[in-house]
């Protein structure tokens, strides 16, 4: 999906406003706040949790009208909200503590050299945090994109997770209304 589709969608209702995702707040809720982006933002879910814990954070997204819903949402005025694809988007300065990627879904090449490109942002220890979709959602899950050549999964991040020193790389378990959903899991820190 292109950035005018997003914007329809995001204009016909909200999409996933409330609070960040369970075992994202798990993950993140004792790390002292530093700086940080969240790739792909949309309504700002987890910015805008994250900005609340103190964070300096940078929202990236190339829906204005996901952005525009975040930025009026309570927290929203505590993120910096930009405009831009991912794909050409650099952050300035970078040195950061973090960098999150929450249900991003490019072809599979653009991944591994987004999340590359990411961590050569990242302060030595700094985290990179990405949850996803897993490939095999699509025959034991519910939900989330049905193309298979966009989905995650462990092999699929294991080129980026080689460039780090991984805390978690698995699939993981979702609960959802309509059933269980699966998620891929990664997360890192920059080697020193
Ligand atoms: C499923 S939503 C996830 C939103 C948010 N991360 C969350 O977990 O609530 C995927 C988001 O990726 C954004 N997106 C997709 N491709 C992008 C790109 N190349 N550059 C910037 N944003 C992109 C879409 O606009 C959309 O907001």
């Amino acid at each position: 999906m292109q950035a005018p589709d997003w914007d329809a969608r995001y204009a016909e209702k909200a999409q996933w406003s409330a609070g960040p995702n369970e075992l994202v707040a798990a993950l993140l809720d004792d790390l002292p706040p530093g700086r940080a982006v969240d790739l792909a933002a949309g309504e700002g879910r987890h910015a805008r949790w994250l900005a609340g814990l103190g964070w300096d954070i940078t929202a990236v997204d190339f829906s204005a009208v996901g952005l525009d819903r975040g930025r009026v949402e309570a927290g929203g005025d505590a993120v910096r909200w930009v405009v831009a694809d991912v794909l050409d988007w650099t952050p300035s300065p970078a040195d950061l503590d973090l960098v999150f990627v929450a249900y991003l879904h490019l072809p599979e090449a653009d991944t591994v050299d987004l999340l590359s490109r990411a961590i050569g942002w990242l302060r030595p220890g700094g985290r990179l945090l990405v949850l996803g979709h897993d490939l095999a959602n699509l025959a034991a899950g519910v939900g989330g994109p049905q193309d298979p050549s966009i989905l995650h999964s462990v092999d699929r991040l294991a080129p980026v997770a080689g460039l780090l020193a991984v805390d978690r790389l698995e699939q993981v378990s979702r609960a959802t209304p309509a059933g269980t959903a699966l998620d891929t899991l990664l997360l890192g820190r920059r080697a020193a």
